[in-house]
């Protein structure tokens, strides 16, 4: 099974098993990580932001223009942001690399 890492607001990096088809979201409240996905993935919110690892940032789907949108609201934007309910888990993205933003307050 995939693996990510979630390098949590502390700094300390948490390696979890990402199964396919799961949303990075989903894969974070599997296990407890503190992201908060307040619309379940339906592009109405910004709280499920995450800063991709520069290294995975391009091997991602790119963004659709609504979370483009979203993500200008985000708190903590920065180069690399996306929406954790936007990317999807497969075979490539095996040891993909996300941090939280350093705010939970988001737009
Ligand atoms: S959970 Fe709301 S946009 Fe991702």
């Amino acid at each position: 099974m995939p693996k990510m890492i979630f390098v949590e607001r502390d700094g300390q990096a948490r390696e979890v098993e990402a199964p396919l088809g799961l949303s990075v979201l989903e894969v974070a409240h599997k296990h407890g990580v503190d992201i908060e996905g307040a619309c379940e993935g339906s592009l109405a919110c910004s709280t499920c932001h995450v800063i991709v690892d520069q290294a995975w940032f391009n091997k991602l789907t790119p963004p659709t223009e609504d979370e483009e949108d979203m993500l200008d609201v985000a708190f903590g934007l920065e180069k690399t942001s996306r929406l954790g309910c936007q990317i999807v888990i497969t075979e490539a993205l095996d040891g993909l690399t996300v941090r939280l933003p350093a705010s939970k307050k988001a737009g």
